[in-house]
């Protein structure tokens, strides 16, 4: 699997700032916390306390490993007791069904979590990281791609997603807040589609590429919402992990708001055809309405996170064939 068998190369740098240390991880037992739990004890972590309300999460995605404590908590409500060195926020739903179901847990994540964590931040002098998303971009006009960190975005308030975007865009505001106001040692990543194993698949309306694979495997026709033109570009979770600790941990990066993905822009019609060559499915394609404020593209400007030493290696075929080992996995396929 790809996965942090080793430490990667670009983080190698930042070994001495890892051992030993006390971390903070809200939403590890997800799809991305797990893998990015794994990355900091294959690093020499001395100890990561994860606190994830298994929502959407599992406490089996995560490694087996003494230096790991799961408190099964609210990140609105979770006051750990300790000392950290390092508060990583990634507590959130994050798919198009839950927007739907649980809005309202979704804001409360966002905005009282990341105020909550930023106040044990501020106690403990511990550096902050907020896991935010490209979906503070909305649905930008064709213009604005690559989207550049400065973009101010076109997101409806109104709109079935706003209860994600905005509070997003909230816990942003609250982080640069308490730099500003508080001294907290924060930083803000803008995560683009992010896939790989682990993914959960959760609802009809779910992310697009456990939704793909699964529908193949298990012989559904594989759904396309819309036309299929709209674009998105899809990165690794590896790829995702090393771009977010290289900017917790590269000094400098106090008060910046970094993008990290993967700028190979496709549209989603282009995956379904890739999932469909590698699964071998006879799956055919069926298209339904797309949902409304789908954003017609996705493509990050990773300049910025360059300048951090962040490249996306993991090329799409070789981390779809990992994902679809997963799924085979799980789905006894
Ligand atoms: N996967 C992506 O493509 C992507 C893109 C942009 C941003 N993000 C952000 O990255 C973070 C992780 O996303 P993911 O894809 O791993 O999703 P995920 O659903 O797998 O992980 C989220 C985790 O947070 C937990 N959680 C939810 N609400 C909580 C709460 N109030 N208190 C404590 N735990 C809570 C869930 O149980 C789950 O383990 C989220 O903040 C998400 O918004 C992800």
């Amino acid at each position: 699997m790809i996965s942090f068998e080793n430490v990667p190369k670009e983080l190698e740098p930042f070994l001495g700032e890892v051992k030993g240390r006390m971390f903070l991880v809200t939403g590890g037992a997800g799809f991305i916390g797990s893998h990015l739990v794994d990355c900091l004890l294959k690093m020499g972590a001395g100890r990561i306390v994860v606190i994830d309300n298994l929502s959407t999460g599992n406490v089996d995605n995560i490694s087996k490993d003494s230096r790991v404590e799961v408190l099964n908590e609210r990140a609105e409500n979770s006051k750990p007791e300790g000392k950290f060195d390092f508060i990583l926020h990634l507590a959130s739903m994050a798919d198009p069904t839950a927007f739907i179901e649980h809005p309202i847990e979704i804001m409360d994540a966002n905005i009282l979590g990341t105020r909550n964590m930023l106040e044990l931040a501020e106690k403990t002098g511990a550096k902050f990281l907020f896991a935010s998303t490209s979906e503070v971009y909305g649905n930008p006009p064709a213009e604005a791609l690559p989207l550049k960190e400065e973009y101010n975005g076109n997101v409806s308030v109104l709109g079935p997603r706003a209860c994600y975007d905005e509070s997003k865009r909230v816990g942003e505001v609250l982080v640069r807040a308490f730099i500003q106001n508080r001294k907290v040692d924060g930083r803000i990543v803008r995560i683009f589609n992010t896939y790989g194993p682990k993914m959960k698949r959760y609802g009809q309306y779910g992310r697009v590429v456990p939704n793909f694979v699964c529908q193949a495997l298990v012989g559904e026709p594989l759904t396309v919402y819309g036309t299929g033109k709209q674009t998105r570009s899809f990165c690794y979770v590896t790829d995702t992990v090393a771009g977010m600790l290289l900017l917790l941990f590269r000094e400098g990066t106090k008060g910046m708001i970094v993008n990290v993905g993967n700028d190979n822009e496709m549209s989603v019609l282009e995956l379904a055809n890739i999932v469909t060559e590698l699964t071998g499915t006879e799956s055919n394609i069926v298209f339904k309405e797309l949902p409304k404020d789908d954003p017609l593209r996705r493509k990050p400007d990773l300049t910025k996170a360059k300048t951090l030493g962040y490249s996306p290696k993991v090329k799409l075929e070789d981390g779809l064939r990992e994902t679809i080992k997963f799924y085979k996995g799980i789905l006894g396929k």
